[in-house]
């Protein structure tokens, strides 16, 4: 008699869930993965409870047609590859077709979605990955998902959740590194009603440095590049006197996706040689351009790994650029001198919470390393740093 069936779809997609949905920050991360795949230039977070009571991502992209929301919730349903070929010519974040199967399996979801050439959007509810609604809506181009009760139905996997403050967290970080890896879309985070971070989204890496760890912090990057046949390096990295205890401030981007990869953050410190101090490490942000030929993201469920082809030669293009700019620095202290000077100069008691980089029309100088504010009537002034704090990573 035969032993072996087929799993239900619902099934399917709790076991994937159960890879690719580790905590609240994973959803976050599919989703907002999702957004920018959509070419948003706004992309807003709000969570309650650290995501385990609600997650909600809101962009301004090009939606989802009403003939293709449902089928976002079946697995591996997408509109990103269609050929084998694709698979190795990957520019989208996405390419799987399981995030959305997978989050909705294990929450009460709701999409509202609208495109352009449509006259009106959809909106459809699921539990347990079922549709229970679906009906035409009018509503926004762009796309709103909202994610409750996460792993209501997956109570082991509840149960493994860190403290509330331990989630959020892993939230704040997930927002952060996307936010670095995409200057260009402006990223707004806001847990239980509160603003936590906010990018500009005007396309300037510095400033989406300023926005993530604070303008004093931005101040004191210097710029690297450096690039050979295959690939394109370019980014920020700390002055040496700017450290931290750990690797959390470390940002690698391969073509617009943040990885983790042991022998690239190897090559950062190196390029360092000796003028970090024992355990400590930098701040960098180091954005990689490579022909998607070369790096092979179809390796890890949560699409975090990379394999890429010529490590070798990529590591010491990233070290030699590092190596180059420090180098530089060195030769003009006045620069330096500059720089502390400004880091230390006493600031004015808050009148505002928000960070100056609200004002659109905020620029970062090259010459003189310091951030100026646009105006045509008034002489430009240093920008007066109101409320610098370092958002913990982790
Ligand atoms: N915010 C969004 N805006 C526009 N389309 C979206 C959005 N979110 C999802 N979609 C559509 O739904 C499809 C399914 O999303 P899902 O995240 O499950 O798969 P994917 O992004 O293609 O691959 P992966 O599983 O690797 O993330 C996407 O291919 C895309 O067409
Ligand atoms: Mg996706």
């Amino acid at each position: 008699m035969s032993k072996i069936i087929e799993l239900p779809e619902v099934l399917a997609n709790q076991i994937a869930a159960g890879e690719v949905i580790e905590r609240p920050a994973s959803v976050v991360k599919e989703l907002v993965e999702n957004s920018i795949d959509a070419g948003s230039s706004q992309i807003t977070i709000e969570i309650e409870e650290s995501g385990l009571k609600k997650i909600q991502v809101t962009d301004n992209g090009e939606g989802i047609s009403q003939e293709d929301v449902a089928l976002s919730l079946h697995r591996h349903a997408t509109s990103k590859i269609k050929s084998q070929a694709d698979l190795f010519r990957i520019r989208t974040l996405g390419f799987r077709g399981e995030a959305i199967p997978s989050i909705a399996s294990i929450s009460h979801f709701t999409v509202k979605t609208a495109t352009a050439d449509e006259n009106y959007g959809t909106l459809l509810v699921a539990k347990g990955g079922e549709i229970e609604t679906q009906e035409p809506i009018s509503t926004p181009v762009g796309t709103k998902i909202t994610v409750e009760n996460l792993f209501y139905n997956t109570p082991a996997r509840l149960k493994y959740m860190k403290s509330l403050q331990s989630e959020l967290a892993h939230i704040v970080d997930v927002v952060n590194r996307l936010s670095l890896a995409h200057p260009e879309i402006a990223f707004t985070l806001i847990n239980d009603g509160r603003q936590m971070t906010t990018t500009s989204g005007t396309g300037d890496l510095r400033q989406a440095i300023a926005g993530i760890y604070g303008l004093n912090t931005a101040k004191k990057m210097i710029e690297i590049s450096n690039a050979d046949l295959d690939f394109e390096v370019s980014g920020y990295i700390s002055l040496p006197e700017l450290t931290r205890a750990n690797r959390n401030y470390i940002t690698i981007l391969i073509n617009g996706r943040y990885i983790k990869n042991f022998l690239l953050n190897r090559a950062i410190l190196d390029g360092y040689g000796s003028k970090l101090m024992v355990g400590r490490f930098p701040i960098a942000v180091i954005d990689i351009q490579i022909d998607p030929y070369l790096a092979d993201v179809n390796v890890h469920p949560t699409k975090q790994e990379v394999r890429i082809s010529k490590e070798k030669e990529l590591m010491s293009l990233i070290s030699s650029a590092i190596a180059e700019s420090l180098r530089e620095q060195d030769l003009i202290p006045d620069a330096l001198e500059n720089l502390a000077k400004s880091s230390t100069r006493s600031l004015p008691k808050p009148e505002q919470t928000s960070l100056p980089l609200k004002q659109t029309d905020l620029y970062y100088d090259k010459e003189r390393h310091d951030f100026f504010v646009k105006s045509d009537t008034v002489e430009e002034q240093p920008v007066q740093l109101f409320n610098e704090v370092d958002t913990p990573v982790k």
